[in-house]
């Protein structure tokens, strides 16, 4: 994008001059012959860097300047001084200006500090713009959540955020793990420094180590030079390790004194850094039952579990279907520019009556996919797949006698259901009754009362 360059002088030969410079080079330039013209103007069209003379009838460059100081700090201005206001520029720069130029003007000068407070400025402006859409993307309005359970959820999501302590994240797969992951970083006071993840299921344990801790040039073959390590690159921000139950017990151990100490060595090196990292750690392994099988370290799981946060799956949260429903339809409708505005109540059920295995991530996907097929700007049944509409309630048998009365048929109908599933599960009572979702006693009471041995 070209910049936009106000020149303030008194001047007009040299307004006209630094102009024709600004324009060949493909800046936007616009002029001022003094401090309160160019108020008016940048209060009309805010430039994107001020080159201003200081000696001016009316309102001076030093007035200017403080004016910009105060009502427009990220407008970077230069001073023009003449022979006997270098002390005013001097005064100018401790007050904020960002550089000054002699007179007279010397163009390959002047471009050049122009040119390189505009590309800076224009840096930190991208990088501002980014780190706010960062901060959009995980600020709790895109995320998603009505039901008590996930308010709470949330609101400890947020008082975490406001504190340095480390967090582990449990919950299936796809319930939104990551998401609050980032939304605890993109929350907290870290939130200018780097946010690094690490996914500790996916790569070898030598491949891990050195990808945590660094290594150095030589350490092993391949290592042809230095590596900084995650560890090192999130020093002052926050790292995500990411499948933290698929860890060896060497890992485990070489992360416990990381958590302990603060410090760690390189692969192959000797020298000890020091880091400052807050950790998030997440799973969806059982990592209770993976101590009690002694492949997950105790302490290692108490130094983790500082705050635990458990994230439920969707079929705990059912009511919040619907709304993730409609969110990831406006998302993806945004995406692929279709424009899906109603959903049948009767493919709304069927998708709310289904269990989400893959819970929220399955539900984004199965969204996705109908936007990307739809032709009619609605979903209805019939754009569901086959496994959905099956969650549709059982069809009643044509010649059913309704006059045997509705206790009789519903009784006779759950006796049939359980003993198809004792077979189905060979017999195992505790089995069934888990596959039915029953608690034991009841199971059992249902067993006697219609007589199943
Ligand atoms: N509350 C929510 N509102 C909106 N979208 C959500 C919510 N929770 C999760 N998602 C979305 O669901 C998808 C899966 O979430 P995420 O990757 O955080 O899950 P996960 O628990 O880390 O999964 P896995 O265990 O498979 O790594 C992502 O696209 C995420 O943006
Ligand atoms: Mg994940």
């Amino acid at each position: 994008m070209k910049s936009k360059v106000l020149i303030v002088d008194d001047e007009i030969d040299s307004l006209e001059l630094m102009q024709e410079l600004f324009e060949s080079k493909g800046y936007i330039s616009d002029t001022a012959t003094n401090g309160v013209e160019a108020i008016n103007k940048i209060k009309l069209q805010e430039p994107d860097i001020v080159l201003t003379d200081i000696r001016m009838p009316e309102m001076d460059g030093m007035q200017l300047l403080n004016f910009l100081i105060k009502d427009h700090p990220n407008i970077p201005v230069i001073m023009i001084t003449a022979h006997g206001t270098v002390e005013a520029a001097v005064e100018a720069m401790r007050i904020g200006a960002k550089d000054y130029i002699l007179k007279p003007i010397r163009l390959d000068e002047i471009l050049a500090k122009v040119e390189r407070i505009t590309q800076l400025n224009s840096l930190i402006k991208e990088n501002e713009y980014l780190l706010n859409r960062l901060q959009q993307t995980y600020d709790f309005t895109n995320m998603i959540g009505k039901t008590d359970k996930v308010q709470e959820l949330f609101k400890l999501v947020k008082d975490v955020a406001a504190t340095n302590t480390t967090v582990l994240i449990r919950g299936e797969s796809g319930t939104g793990k990551e998401l609050i992951a980032n939304a605890i970083h993109y929350n907290s006071t870290r939130v200018k420094r780097p946010f690094v993840k690490v996914n500790c299921g996916v790569l070898a344990e030598s491949l891990l180590e050195s990808e945590l801790f660094g290594h150095v040039r030589g350490a092993f073959t391949g290592a042809i030079k230095d590596k900084i390590g995650r560890f090192e690159l999130a020093n002052g921000g926050t790292l995500f390790l990411d499948e933290i139950g698929d860890i060896s017990l060497n890992m485990q151990l070489k992360l416990l004194r990381v958590l302990q100490e603060g410090e760690f060595e390189r692969v192959g090196g000797t020298e000890t850094l020091k880091v400052d990292v807050r950790i998030i750690a997440a799973t969806n392994k059982d990592l209770e039952r993976a101590m009690d099988e002694g492949k997950f370290r105790q302490d290692l799981y108490y130094r983790l579990n500082v705050i635990p946060i458990e994230v439920p799956p969707l079929r705990e949260r059912k009511d919040d279907i619907k709304y993730l429903i409609y969110y990831f339809m406006e998302k993806f409708n945004k995406i692929y520019g279709k424009n899906i505005s109603e959903i049948d109540p009767k493919a709304m059920t069927l998708m709310e009556n289904y269990q989400y295995p893959g819970n929220i991530r399955e539900l984004e996907n199965l969204i996705e996919r109908i936007v990307v097929l739809d032709k009619r700007g609605s979903i209805k049944t019939p754009n569901l797949p086959a496994y959905i509409r099956a969650a549709e309630p059982e069809e009643v048998d044509e010649d059913v006698d309704l006059e045997k009365g509705l206790s009789y048929l519903v009784e006779n109908y759950e006796r049939k259901i359980i003993i198809n599933a004792l077979e189905k599960n060979g017999f195992n009572k505790f089995q069934t009754a888990r596959q039915l979702q029953m608690n034991r006693s009841t199971f059992l009471s249902k067993l006697k009362k219609y007589g199943i041995q």
